[in-house]
């Protein structure tokens, strides 16, 4: 169990493996003073004379130079010139905010934090740090809960109004940290459509290097996730620390390194264009921050960060259940289909053992194309004339279940729905509304479209024999503006959305248990631990060429499970690079997340036919290792011409290894892999070639990879434990 200790001015959490702790300065402020390997002594004084600043008197507090000491929550205004964790503005307009240390208090469970995502933990305590700023008549709770079974915090800020005067809140982070006074490499993700979450590592210096959105959602952009690590950090050795947002909005992911070479991290709600006015009596929750510690490098991190997605981010039936594998109709048909059509593709889906049809786009209103019926969410009797529920049949007879795309946040201006309500879009009055894929975002702050929204997809999962939604989101936010908020709260909009969409996912899973919900926005654009919340699988990217996949996936990795990853065999040439690759490499590389096909399976030839079946086969019979065992980077796409990774089964009995080369090299060895996570002293069998290696051999002197002929050869190799 996760340990919490309280002095008067000390205080320890701790796991078996971590620590972190605070100090409260005799001034009032809480700092901190520690976070990694655990620490044995529960009081650990000495620690305090890292913080033994001389004070020169400059910005000093009762003795303590606030520009100097790593505040815990650090505002602005005040003696502390760095950025801050928050910016407080009271009714005169001017800004200053000063946070002193009222009490600690322990509460025995943690509660889900009101209307937003959060961790849920498994007995493990939280402690509420609330300080006060008596002027402002400002509390600020801090929440810190250490989980047992993996080393993350979670952190979160509630800040309440308890005064007389009208505040606004124009920056409010889930949570700082100052790490030690050293050198570090700063690992963001940042990328666009069709190439999500590339990796960018860099040496920190001074000032500050951040990710961030303003787009509306986490975006395809950028993820909110940073780590810091030493230089020496590798995947496999080496100090990191990593910070991800259980949020779906606008986010600030960064660092930055004051005069005095310390770092400090921050990561929260994007304070661009950000605002929230708290009148006497109101609160606001701040979205849920990670911290994990790991001294076993990036997969150190990232066994993390599983661990904590696997056990306190996903919830529902589909949490450790085998993801069914799928056939997306979008690659094969596009928009182009009617009912016989879907039939067709369907049979031979379940001849090759596929076990979920999906209906992508196209189904509903007028939509042979996307410019026009978002929000019509009716059946389109031209292409299913008699409905959802015969097609749901006939793929059911099948003996597979079936599955329905919806984008319920948008609204297309060619559609009844605007027709009937065009102040249900994001608008600002007087200016034509910037159209993106010919369609604008529904005011998810209103509580009118929340509920419209909610009947929207609910009214046709309980008429339909519905078993998985695709719920994509395929436009970021512009016109920020919403007809039913006064003047002074049009700031509060990015964020209010995000709380209404919570709302209505909230209630969706809450009343359909038994559907299987996938996130997706054009890909991987929303793909954060907050969406993950509500649904415990997310299409990775729209971009399904296997190579593309190599570095999407493992890059993506760093932060979600492999469970959490949506990856189809598609068609070549790909339809979005062009690429050829063969189809064992396609599946080899699908196989490592939530595994599924988006391609004419009707088009293929009976040998396509039966490796499809075969490929299907496997991945059945190791599933499990696949979805839910740890996973291990072994070869960087980002770093050279191979790919290659491990999943260890949970109770280590077998291990799934996956390679890929990108270009053939002539005349060379083949390569040899080095694997980790297994048992030096126990014996494997490859069950592909039946060679036998010591667990020791292939971890220290590693496996060799015969390799095909031609570009984007793979390999992948089951282990068996003997
Ligand atoms: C987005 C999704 C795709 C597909 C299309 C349909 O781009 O990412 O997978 O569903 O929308 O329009």
């Amino acid at each position: 169990m996760s340990e919490l200790f309280i002095s008067k001015d000390l205080i320890h959490l701790r796991n078996k493996r971590v620590s972190y702790l605070m100090h409260i300065l005799p001034g009032g402020i809480p700092i901190h003073l520690y976070y990694g390997k655990r620490l044995e002594a529960m009081e650990p004084r000495s620690l305090l004379r890292h913080h033994a600043i001389p004070d020169d008197g400059t910005f000093s507090v009762q003795g303590c130079s606030l520009d100097h000491v790593p505040s815990e929550y650090p505002s602005f205004g005040l003696g502390d010139l760095r950025q801050g964790a928050l910016t407080v503005r009271r009714g005169d307009g001017t800004a200053s905010c000063d946070l002193r240390f009222v009490s600690a208090e322990i509460d025995t469970e943690k509660l889900p934090l009101k209307g937003l995502p959060s961790t849920h933990a498994n007995g493990e305590q939280t402690l509420r740090l609330i300080l006060k700023d008596e002027l402002l008549g400002l509390t600020a709770v801090l929440r810190y809960s250490l989980f047992d079974d993996c080393d993350a915090i979670a952190r979160s800020v509630e800040l309440i109004n308890d005064g007389q005067d009208t505040l606004s809140v124009e920056r409010a982070m889930s949570l700082c940290l100052s790490l030690p006074t050293r050198s570090y490499d700063i690992l963001t993700l940042a990328g666009a459509w069709s190439r999500e979450r590339e990796m960018f590592r860099r040496p920190m210096t001074m000032g500050e290097c951040s990710v961030g959105s303003i787009k509306g959602a986490s975006s395809l952009h950028t993820s909110p996730f940073v780590a810091m690590m030493t230089p020496e950090t590798n995947e496999h050795l080496g100090e990191v620390y990593g910070f991800a947002l259980v949020y779906s909005g606008n986010f600030y992911a960064g660092a930055q390194v004051d005069p005095h070479r310390t770092p400090q991290v921050m990561i929260g709600i994007h304070p661009d264009g950000f605002g929230w006015t708290l009148e006497p009596g109101e609160s606001f929750q701040t979205p849920e921050a990670i911290a994990v510690y790991s001294d076993q490098g990036l997969n150190g991190m990232s066994a993390q960060f599983h661990t904590l997605c696997a056990k306190h981010v996903v919830r529902g039936k589909f949490a450790d259940q085998p993801r069914p594998i799928l056939l997306n109709n979008w690659e094969a048909t596009y928009f182009n289909f009617n009912h016989e059509r879907l039939v067709d593709l369907a049979k031979t889906a379940a001849r090759v053992g596929v076990e979920l049809f999906v209906l992508d786009d196209g189904w509903f209103g007028k939509r042979d194309d996307d410019t026009t019926s978002l929000g019509d969410w009716f059946v389109d009797t031209n292409k299913l004339p008699n409905g959802l529920t015969p097609l749901a049949n006939d793929v059911h007879a099948l003996g597979m279940k079936f599955g329905l795309w919806f984008e319920p946040e948008m609204i297309s201006p060619k559609s009844k729905l605007y027709e009937a309500h065009p102040d249900w879009a994001l608008h600002i009055d007087g200016r034509t509304p910037i159209e993106a894929r010919n369609q604008l975002t529904l005011d998810l702050s209103r509580e009118d479209v929340c509920e419209h929204v909610y009947h929207a997809v609910a009214d046709i999962l309980a008429a339909n024999p519905i078993d998985y939604v695709k719920w994509d989101m395929n436009r970021h936010f512009s016109n920020i503006g919403s007809s039913s908020l006064p003047a002074h709260r049009q700031r509060e909009l990015p964020h209010r959305y995000m709380l209404g969409l919570y709302s209505v996912l909230e209630r969706l899973i809450a009343d359909f248990p038994d559907v299987l919900f996938e996130s997706c926005s054009s890909g991987g654009g929303r793909f954060d631990l907050g969406m993950l919340n509500y649904m415990p699988q997310t299409w990775c990217s729209d971009n399904t060429d296997a190579y593309s996949r190599c570095r999407i996936q493992y890059s993506t990795s760093l932060v979600f499970p492999s469970f959490a990853i949506g990856s189809h065999v598609s068609a070549v040439p790909n339809h979005q690079t062009g690429r050829i690759t063969p189809l064992s490499t396609r599946g080899n590389i699908a196989r490592s997340g939530c595994f599924g096909y988006e391609l004419d399976l009707n088009s293929l030839t009976e040998e396509e036919l039966a490796e499809i079946s075969q490929q299907i086969k496997d991945v059945k019979a190791i599933r499990e290792t696949l979805l839910y065992g740890r996973f291990y980077r072994l070869l960087s796409p980002y770093e050279g011409n191979d790919t290659a990774w491990l999943t260890v089964a949970q109770d280590g009995s077998e291990a799934v290894f996956t390679y890929e080369r990108a270009l053939a090299q002539s005349y060379t060895n083949p390569p040899v892999v080095r694997l980790c996570g297994l048992e030096a002293d126990a014996a494997y069998r490859v069950e592909e070639t039946g060679e036998i290696y010591g667990g020791d051999q292939l971890m220290y002197s590693g496996i060799s990879v015969p390799l095909k002929w031609g570009d984007h050869s793979s390999a992948s190799f089951l282990l068996r434990k003997i």
